[in-house]
Order: structure tokens, then C-alpha cells, then sequence
């Protein structure tokens, strides 16, 4: 049997071109059309990449509508909140969940590579207080890469882990040094003694000397166990989402042979917009602005007029035209957590009014907007005393293992070549 093929025809010339259709595991198959310039002088024109894969991967897969999310072929649903975020961490950049042995081992070589140099401690006392903690995370991850020059050659395996591994390590260290820069707190070190996620609610709470924070009547800001859990599934519901926008920017910076920890660096810059991972901060805050259930048809009419610019924050998504399965899986969590950590019920009242008042309306049913992740993701991280302008860092720290897999798999692509799009000249 042939291969698939696709003709395309200019009716103009009458002249006729044939590409190869390639099938995929799963998904949508592709039509390659990467001699079409060559072949026709013309270019193919899709803005914003509605219709264009632009590498070919194996480590995420996504079902739009079928809610369906995968990491190395094993559903999200099998492991958030049942394996833990670092053995998460380790598939995706392993391809397979590790071994018990891997598993420790792995965790212990975490801790050990999460301090910083004190070089990159210097440079967060040279930014401002009240600077937002994103801002502050691009330039420490870039200045990364004035201490760690080498892991550019994509031949040499043992290096590149060790990159991978340390980025990894240290992103909770930049994320929590970033929020104690911010509101003009001493820096507090990592406790190799606690697990990833721990350590990391460790340095945000805790006093100079190890301390936790002190609540009177001789408590202190004790980390519970749930707490961690519910981190640990939120980060690991966030690790990777195929070729999404902040994706797509590290395999760009990438692709033109820039270093990991700059091409990170561009990641976080990418995330950082309310059309993207800055949405979980825009949720709490418009949670906030609507106030109280009695004014949600207001905020409902302003999101479907045309003329108001106002959108619902945490509704929609590319690729989800149904349910977003993480967002199922962070709802269930929420249901939990409800009473055992004290979630706001007046929020989750409005965001519950929001929720029933969109999916019963024909704007947002039509055009498939449901509940994204970051709906639903803020009223739980403001239980765990996560303070708003930090819900955008925690999503970085949670896909770190996304971008740097995404970034590894391109070094290693044979066909991989810098990104360099067209464009339909229209000016003068
Ligand atoms: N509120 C109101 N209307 C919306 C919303 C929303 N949140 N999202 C999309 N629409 C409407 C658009 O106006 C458009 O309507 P039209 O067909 O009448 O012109 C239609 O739905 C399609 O929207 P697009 O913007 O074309 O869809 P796209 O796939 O380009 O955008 C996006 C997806 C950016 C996520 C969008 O839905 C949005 O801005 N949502 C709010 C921000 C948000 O929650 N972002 C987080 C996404 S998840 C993540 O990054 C982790």
C-alpha cells in the first residue's frame, strides 16, 4: 500500500503538488508540508498556529475533546495526587516513572541542588521591593546561565541530566527568594531535610534560623501533610501541556542554540500573561471584583459583550473545547480540601455561581468554554497561605519539568531547525 498523500491545487495555474499525509500514535495526523515554499512559491498563512504542529514530540499528549491529558502515555488522573510530584517530574524527563531506588535517589540529588550561588542572591538585592516575583524569576533563572556556561552539547547526556536536574532543583529557591525580595525579608535557605514541596512552603513561611513563622499561644506556621499533598498534585497537574505558548518560546529561544537557562528564562516571560498562566492571579482577583453571587449576571453580560473588553478569567482554552481535565482533577481536590483546610466558602460560592451561570449559557457552551485549571487552582493555594502574586511562580516551578523535557527533546531532534515563521507582507 502507498503512503497518504494530500494534492493541493492552485487554480490559478492549475498546478497541482502532493504531500505526504504522517499519522502519529494518536491525535490528528499531519500533512507535511515543509517543501510547499519550495514546491509552489507560496507560504501557508496561520496566525497564532491554529492549525500547525510545529515539532514532532513523545512526551505529552492531549485529547481536546475528550478531555483527555497524558504525560509519557499514563493519564493525568493516575497521577496527580498518587504519585508524587518529583516521580512526575522524573518520567517526564525520564520517559518511565522511576524505581523506589530511582525515586530516592533522584529527591536526594534534588535537595542537594537547590541552593543558589550567592552571586544570584547579590542580584535579587539590586531589584526593588514590591517588584513582582515573575519579573524577578526571568532575571535570576536568566543569571543562571552567567554560573553554568557548559550543557550546549546535546551528544553529551551526563551533562545535560545535571542541567536538568538543577533547574529543576532550584526553582523553588528562585520562586520563594523572589517573594521574600519582594516584600523586604531576609532570605531564608533550603532545608535539604524536607521534600521538594515541603521545603519550598518552608521557604516562603519560615523566620531567619529555621523558624517557622510564630501564630502565638506557642504555635508556629507548622507545614501539615495535606498541605503538601494538595501542592504536590497542583504542581504535578501543571508539569506539562504539550506545545502550549510558554512551551512553544523555549523551543524557539531553543532553536537558535541559546542556552537552557535563558531559554527557560523566555519561558517565564511567556507564562507570565493573563492569556496564559498569569490567568490564576486575574481569577482571584476578579472572584474578588464580583464580590458576591448577586452580581454575577453583571460580570456574565460584560464577558459576552462584544464592546467590553472584559473576559471571564479561567474560561476557555486552544486546545479544550470540553472539560479541562486538569480542572476536573483541581475540583475534585477543592471538594476535598474544603473543610480539612478551611477554603473560603464566599469565593467558592461566587466561583461556583460563576461555573453554573457560564455552563448554562449558549455564548459560552457554543463556543466551548468551560473551566480552565486556573479556575479553579487559586482558592486552594490562598488556603495554603500562598500569597496571590506567587499562584503564577507556583505554576513555573510546576512545569519546569515540561520546558526542559520540550527543550531536551529538540536538542536531540535530528530535523529540529531554528524557528524562523513567514509572514503575508500587507504594508506599503
Ligand atoms: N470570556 C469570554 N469570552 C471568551 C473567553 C472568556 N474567557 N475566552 C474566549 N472567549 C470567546 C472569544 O471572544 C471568541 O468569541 P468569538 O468567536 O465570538 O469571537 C471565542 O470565545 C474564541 O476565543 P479565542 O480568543 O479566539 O480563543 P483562543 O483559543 O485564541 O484563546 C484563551 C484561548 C486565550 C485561553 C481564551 O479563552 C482566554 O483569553 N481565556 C481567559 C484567560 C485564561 O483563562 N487563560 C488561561 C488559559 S489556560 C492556561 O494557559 C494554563
Amino acid at each position: 500500500m502507498g503512503k497518504n498523500t494530500m494534492t493541493l491545487t492552485d487554480n490559478r495555474t492549475g498546478k497541482s503538488f502532493e504531500y505526504n499525509i504522517i499519522d502519529g500514535t494518536r491525535g490528528p495526523s499531519v500533512v507535511d508540508i515543509r517543501s510547499f515554499y519550495k514546491d509552489s512559491g507560496m507560504f501557508t498563512f496561520d496566525p497564532g498556529y491554529t492549525s500547525t504542529a510545529s515539532c514532532e514530540s513523545k512526551i505529552t499528549f492531549i485529547d481536546g475533546e475528550n478531555s483527555e491529558l497524558r504525560y509519557r502515555g499514563i493519564p493525568i488522573e493516575d497521577l496527580a495526587g498518587k504519585s508524587s510530584y518529583l516521580d512526575v517530574c522524573y518520567l517526564l524527563m525520564n520517559g518511565n516513572l522511576p524505581t523506589p531506588e530511582q525515586s530516592k535517589n533522584f529527591d536526594l540529588e534534588i535537595r542537594h541542588r537547590s541552593f543558589l550561588d550567592e552571586g544570584i542572591l547579590r542580584l535579587f538585592d539590586a531589584l526593588p521591593d514590591h517588584a513582582h516575583p515573575m519579573a524577578t524569576m526571568g532575571a535570576a533563572t536568566m543569571a543562571l546561565a552567567t554560573i553554568y556556561k557548559d550543557h550546549l552539547n546535546p551528544s553529551n547526556e551526563d551533562e545535560f541530566r545535571v542541567m536538568r536536574r538543577r533547574i529543576l532543583a532550584k526553582m523553588p529557591t528562585i520562586a520563594a527568594m523572589a517573594y521574600r525580595n519582594s516584600i523586604g525579608v531576609p532570605m531564608i535557605y533550603p532545608d535539604i531535610n524536607r521534600y521538594f514541596t515541603e521545603n519550598f512552603l518552608y521557604m516562603l513561611r519560615a523566620y531567619p534560623g529555621g523558624k517557622l513563622k510564630y501564630l502565638g499561644n506557642g504555635h508556629n506556621d507548622e507545614i501539615k501533610q495535606v498541605e503538601v499533598d494538595a501542592l504536590d498534585a497542583i504542581l504535578t497537574l501543571h508539569a506539562d501541556h504539550e506545545q502550549n505558548a510558554s512551551t512553544t518560546t523555549v523551543r524557539n529561544v531553543g532553536s537558535t542554540e541559546a542556552h537552557p537557562y535563558v531559554s527557560i528564562a523566555s519561558g517565564i516571560a511567556a507564562l507570565w500573561g493573563s492569556a496564559h498562566g498569569g490567568a490564576n492571579e486575574r481569577v482571584m482577583e476578579q472572584l474578588k471584583l464580583i464580590g458576591d453571587v448577586k452580581n454575577v449576571p453583571t460580570y456574565i453580560a460584560k464577558a459576552k459583550d462584544k464592546n467590553d473588553p472584559f473576559r471571564l478569567m479561567g474560561f476557555g482554552h486552544r486546545v479544550y473545547k470540553n472539560r479541562d481535565p486538569r480542572a476536573q482533577e483541581l475540583k475534585k481536590l477543592q471538594d476535598k480540601l474544603r473543610e480539612e483546610l478551611h477554603l473560603d466558602s464566599h469565593l467558592l460560592d461566587i466561583a461556583a455561581a460563576v461555573e453554573k451561570a457560564a455552563l448554562s449559557d449558549d455564548y459560552f457552551v457554543s463556543r466551548g468554554l468551560y473551566p480552565n485549571i486556573d479556575f479553579y487552582s487559586g482558592v486552594i493555594l490562598t488556603a495554603l497561605k500562598i500569597p496571590i502574586e506567587m499562584f503564577t511562580p507556583i505554576f513555573v516551578i510546576g512545569r519546569i519539568p515540561g520546558w526542559i523535557s520540550q527543550w531536551t527533546e529538540l536538542k536531540q531532534d535530528p530535523t529540529a531547525k531554528i524557528a524562523r515563521p513567514r509572514q503575508l507582507y500587507t504594508g506599503k
